[in-house]
């Protein structure tokens, strides 16, 4: 008989009828006649109970189902007499497809800590809670799709590989090539690397935007959606050296309507995964964070503040001055520190805000300039328990001024007259911004560590699996 997944059996009501399941026993516990495993095939946090008449199969037979262990059923599905569960299997036939030594299998029942689950992340998806994460992942990335394509923008792929610096911060991992099993080295030993594949020096992306732009003054609206990747030497519990990020760029957009469109696509997102993802976000929410759920309701009623960077300032000078203390110090013209962003997130307004108008010493080149001279139209999201979660702009349209700002900062231009020219055929408003995808997962599932909710996770000193 065929397969059916456990999600479907658990909302099943076909009494009597013969099912199969298959899937990894989580738990097994039980007497002598009678034996439970606790089944799960990944499809649902929830497991279906197999109930196992111990005489009928053999205790011998049993004995290499223990955690871990991956098996075939076929059963009768039956009402659930225990409390909490719906439907449960009697077993009459279990095939073994591979056991799970208990004495050597690093998943057993007792709970484990994030950081040892980290030293296996390859067999961490199998536990409760990587399942419940990276099923939210999914269902986030959908969510992302589903919300740029009912609204008209079309996804756009920008290479990973490029010679450009986006944000102009020079943290880029460079390309370069080898071959494994015939390494040329020079006389000391080391490893001679050819840097001339692509006739020039080539690096890892840091951000879509600039080819997103290119696409944005042709189809009017897009969006990016893949991997990023940044050489920042911090080890923190919100930075990845690789990481997802989604890039919307709108051509006629202002300011306004940019943070317009975070607001709605932020609230989106959270509203979908409350209404698909409800079982993880609840086990997740019992489990880590008791406040995960009313986060995220509370998210979608409130209006996100706008405020201006200098604003911004004040009030947190004015915290400093009722004594307050901050590890950074707080001036007009400084770059805010996390413990800053969440002041006025968390203490100050209690809701997520949009910090607009920064000094434009502390922003990338390509965002529009503002009339005073100091600043420009950038805006940050800043978060409740996460800090920054988007950061975008309104993109300096003016040629001249483009070229200055680039001149200033000596911003190798070589490489990138493709992007000028942009605003020298057919230049328009625009704008866009970019949701770093694992920060808005540390928000929708209450993890509180980026590395745990990601698959592979790549930082400082660590590149395993
Ligand atoms: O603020 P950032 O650097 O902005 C840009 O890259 C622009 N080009 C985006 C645009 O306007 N199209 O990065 C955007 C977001 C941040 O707000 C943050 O959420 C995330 O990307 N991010 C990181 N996430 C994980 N690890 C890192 N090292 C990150 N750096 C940025
Ligand atoms: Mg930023």
């Amino acid at each position: 008989i065929k397969r059916t997944k456990i999600v479907d059996v658990l909302k099943s009501d076909a009494f009597g009828t013969t099912v199969n399941v298959k899937g990894w026993v989580r738990t097994r516990r039980g007497s002598k006649q009678v034996s439970f495993i606790a089944l799960n095939d990944g499809s649902t946090i929830n497991n279906v109970q197999i109930v196992v008449d111990v005489d009928k199969l053999g205790e011998e037979y049993l004995k290499p189902i223990t955690t871990g262990a991956s098996i075939s059923v076929n059963g009768t599905l039956v009402q659930s007499q225990g409390k909490g569960q719906s439907v449960e299997i009697q077993a009459t036939e279990i095939e073994i497809y591979g056991s799970a030594d208990p004495n050597t299998y690093p998943l057993q029942k007792k709970g484990h800590s994030m950081e040892f689950l980290r030293e296996i992340a390859h067999l961490r998806p199998r536990t409760n809670t990587f399942g419940a994460v990276f099923r939210i992942r999914h269902n986030m990335a959908y969510a992302i799709h589903k919300f740029f394509h009912d609204r008209g923008f079309f996804y756009f792929h920008t290479p990973l590989i490029t010679a450009s610096d986006c944000e102009g911060a020079g943290q880029m991992f460079q390309v370069t090539t080898m071959n494994l099993y015939d390494l040329k080295k020079d006389e000391n030993g080391s490893i001679i690397y050819d840097n001339d594949f692509f006739g020039k020096q080539a690096s890892l992306t840091v951000s879509g935007q600039l080819e997103g732009e290119l696409a944005a003054t042709a189809l009017g609206q897009i969006y990016t959606f893949g991997p990023t990747f940044r050489a920042e030497n911090s080890n923190t519990p919100r930075h990845l050296a690789e990481f997802w990020m989604i890039e919307p760029e709108v051509a006629f957009n202002d300011i306004l309507d940019n943070m317009q469109l975070a607001e709605e696509f932020i609230k989106y997102c959270v509203q979908w995964a409350l209404d698909n993802c409800m079982d993880d976000i609840k086990f997740l929410n019992d489990m880590f964070d008791k406040g995960l759920i009313e986060r995220l309701q509370g998210v979608l009623k409130d209006d996100f503040v706008r405020l201006a960077y200098t604003e911004g300032i004040k009030i947190l000078e004015e915290a400093v001055a009722k004594g307050h203390q901050f590890e950074f110090p707080v001036y007009w013209g400084v770059d805010l520190a996390s413990e800053h962003e969440r002041y006025l997130v968390e203490e100050h307004f209690k809701r997520p805000v949009i910090l607009t108008d920064y000094p434009k010493e502390i922003k990338a080149f390509y965002m529009k300039q503002n009339e005073d001279g100091k600043t420009v139209r950038a805006m940050d999201v800043l978060f409740p328990k996460i800090g920054e979660i988007i950061g975008g702009s309104e993109r300096e349209a003016d040629y001249d001024k483009l070229m200055n700002r680039i001149n200033e900062m000596g911003i190798p231009m070589k490489d990138m007259w493709w992007y000028l020219d942009t605003r020298r055929f057919g230049t328009v408003p625009h704008s866009g911004f970019g949701l770093g995808f694992e920060r808005l997962l540390l928000f929708v599932t209450g993890m509180t560590n980026i590395r745990d909710v990601i698959p592979f996770p790549r930082t400082p000193k660590n590149a395993d699996f």
